[in-house]
């Protein structure tokens, strides 16, 4: 698999290195706080599983099953196939998320998230494409902005595939059928 893909555009070392720095600021911000860590799934998962150890801090943690795009691109929909277990009224919850591409699904679950009336609520995204943003959402923690290209592997998917990079890389559109 991992003959696919040239030089990493983000490497394991990158990655270690800023998420421990995200841990610490979020823990900074969290502390004395009852911090409910929301990963948005599938594509959060690796990267909701290092953050959560870089943050010294009780957490409870949460899940969000999501269904936001259509073969590689996004469709504007935002599904939510499996909710929260837990109540968030009156806590402060962190949305964790892969990629801010358009910025809808922040936008959708910020706004679906907010009618529960948690105390705060905050978004941290691994990756933001700046390019092609369509909403102005507010995204307060970013791992890293990177330029327009079809990123895969350290939770990021192509049709369901590549999720288990242990690095991010960009998809050579000549090693796949076309989206
Ligand atoms: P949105 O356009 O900001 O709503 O992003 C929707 C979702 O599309 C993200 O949460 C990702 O799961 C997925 N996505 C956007 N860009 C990429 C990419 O470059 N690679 C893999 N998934 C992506
Ligand atoms: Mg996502």
């Amino acid at each position: 698999m991992t003959q696919l893909f040239g030089k990493p555009l983000v490497t394991q070392e990158a990655m270690r290195t800023r998420i421990k720095e995200l841990g610490r600021d979020i823990t900074q911000y969290y502390q004395h706080k009852d911090l409910v860590l929301v990963g948005v799934l599938k594509g959060a998962f690796m990267f909701y599983a290092d953050l959560v150890r870089a943050i010294r801090l009780p957490v409870t943690v949460d899940f969000m099953i999501v269904k936001s795009q259509l073969r590689g691109n996004t469709t504007g929909k935002v599904k939510v196939l499996t909710d929260l277990t837990e109540e968030i009224q009156g806590r402060d919850v962190l949305l964790v998320e892969d990629i801010v591409d358009s910025g809808l699904t922040v936008q959708h679950l910020t706004r679906q998230l907010s009618k529960r009336k948690p105390k705060s609520l905050q978004v941290c995204a691994l990756l933001s494409k700046p390019a092609r943003r369509q909403i102005d959402v507010n995204v307060h923690y970013i791992g890293f902005e990177i330029p327009n290209h079809y990123v895969v592997g350290y939770g990021l998917d192509y049709q369901q595939q590549y999720r288990n990079l242990p690095y991010l890389a960009v998809l050579d559109p000549k090693s796949v059928e076309a989206p």
